[in-house]
């Protein structure tokens, strides 16, 4: 078995840590000339989990190996390196990961001179390094999310030197612009406006595993996204953890409402943000979002849970009441929005009282649509060390009870949708019948209609004929 070279592992107390200065690199990334040599004729794969930011990392990634002169695979089958790129953000999403590891061990035996890696999220916690060191020996590479600028340097020492290589930094770099990247669409783009954050809700490992918020330059950002109007971009999606904090490490003047107005102005069809945080969502940024067309009436406001004690042990820093005049402030100013949440239930000796201002919660605000979680604990954070009196079939009672109470909310908003028309981003052949597309409403509801494939990456009018609790059908309105 080849060496293990330990260059960094990565420490809760380090990654806790906010204190951390960084700057901003524009330096070009130098591909190693024997890399080069390498790649020729070589195929990647990246497997994906998680959320957006994931996604966006793969692009990065994608850019740097075909930079490098490998090319995509279509499989992880034919391909010569392959790279999970994971999510810690549940335990269920750590499973699926580790189940997906085991799988490439077959992978690795037909052929030892592939490349098995590991980044993203999960890997920025020890215990998972440990675990992965000691169960699945073919493993060839395991860097972090603070690295991904090094994957070139980092392949071509396990690929010539034939090591095993660990390298996951506590903290974060530089911030690294131009690098290069492979989008996955050519009418949908993610922009990264910030990394990391710094808000610390006791359930969550992202402070941890994405380290401190940081945010790109206004400027390059503008520039990110110019270039995309350019290429005929028809949606750009803003990302950040919490994008309400943007610019407020800057020091400069940035803000989100600010960024927010100087993209809308640039002329991108549709533009959405995400995620949003209660707590410093400011009254600049509702106007901002009422003011322009080409925002998205569609705003993710996570409340998590409707009970103040409760969002109070979360750590979420605000109450009920709070995030309630919010909603209304945001429904009076933009009439059409849409709003949709992320909710965990079965929070730590949450009692069914506490649940209930949950669903008065989801009753009140009449969400569109709703992400729901039972709650998992994740190591290190501060709710895993409450011991919990919630017992899994009380947890999964509740979930269930949620669920219900969401079909009750959301199914009589689709209803009122049906013999409507909305522009809808075509993005696809539905996945269920090949005959119909796919894409969303402003409002980011899925609609499946028939039409011509050549309409991938349109945006145009469809009737709604039909509504569902998950999708809408409808039909192509001709002009
Ligand atoms: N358990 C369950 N859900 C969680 N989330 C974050 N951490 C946890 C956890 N430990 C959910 C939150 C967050 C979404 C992205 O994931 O609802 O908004
Ligand atoms: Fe996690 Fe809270 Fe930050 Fe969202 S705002 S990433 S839930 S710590």
């Amino acid at each position: 078995m080849a060496k293990t070279i330990f260059k960094s592992f990565p420490e809760a107390e380090l990654e806790r840590r906010r204190n951390v200065s960084f700057s901003f690199s524009y330096d070009e990334i130098k591909v190693p000339e024997t890399l080069k040599e390498y790649a020729k004729g070589k195929k990647y794969f990246i497997h994906t989990y998680g959320c957006q930011a994931n996604y966006r990392d793969e692009e990065i990634m994608a850019g740097l190996l075909e930079k490098a002169g490998f090319c995509r695979g279509n499989s992880e089958n034919n391909s010569d390196v392959v790279i999970l790129n994971t999510c810690a953000v549940r335990e269920n999403a750590e499973q699926k990961v580790f189940g997906k590891i085991g799988d490439l061990k077959a992978f690795k035996a037909e052929n030892k001179n592939r490349v098995v890696a590991v980044c993203g999220c999960m890997v920025q916690q020890k215990h998972v390094i440990e675990h992965i060191n000691k169960t699945y020996l073919h493993v060839d590479l395991i860097f972090g999310t603070h690295n991904i600028v090094e994957l070139l340097d980092l392949l071509n020492e396990v690929i010539l030197k034939k090591l095993r290589v660990v390298d996951v930094k506590s903290l974060p770099g530089d911030i690294h612009e131009n690098l290069p990247s492979v989008r996955q669409s050519n009418f949908k783009a993610f922009v990264n406006i910030s990394y990391g954050c710094d808000k610390f809700c006791t359930y969550c490992i992202v402070p941890y595993t994405r380290g401190k918020e940081r945010s790109r330059k206004m400027k390059d950002i503008l520039d990110e996204c110019r270039e995309l109007k350019e290429l005929g971009y028809k949606e750009v999606t803003l990302l950040g953890q919490n994008v309400n904090a943007y610019g407020k490490d800057l020091k400069d003047g940035s803000s989100f409402a600010l960024l927010l107005d100087e993209v809308a102005k640039l002329g991108i069809p549709r533009v959405r943000f995400l995620t949003s945080h209660p707590w410093d969502f400011s009254s600049e940024m509702i106007d901002v979002i009422a003011k322009h067309d080409n925002i998205m009436k569609y705003i993710h406001l996570p409340v998590q849970s409707g009970n103040d004690e409760i969002l109070k042990l979360m750590g979420r820093r605000y109450t009920s009441e709070k995030y309630l005049n919010l909603v209304k402030e945001i429904k009076e100013k933009i009439p059409n929005v849409a709003l949709s949440t992320d909710i965990i239930v079965g929070f730590p000796n949450e009692t069914y009282e506490q649940f209930l201002d949950t669903l008065k919660i989801v009753k009140e605000v009449k969400y569109w649509s709703a992400f729901t979680f039972i709650y998992s604990p994740r190591k290190n954070t501060p709710a895993a060390k409450i011991v919990d009196n919630v017992t899994p079939k009380e947890k999964n009672q509740r979930f269930q009870e949620l669920v219900n109470t969401l079909a009750e909310v959301i199914e009589p908003i689709n209803k009122t949708l049906v013999g409507k028309t909305f522009p809808v981003l075509v993005e696809s052949i539905s996945e269920k019948n090949k005959e119909m597309l796919s894409g969303y409403t402003e409002h980011n509801k899925l609609v499946h209609f028939k039409g011509d494939p050549k309409l991938i990456g349109q945006i145009i009018n469809i009737r709604i004929t039909e509504s569902h609790l998950y999708f809408l059908n409808g039909e192509i309105v001709s002009e």
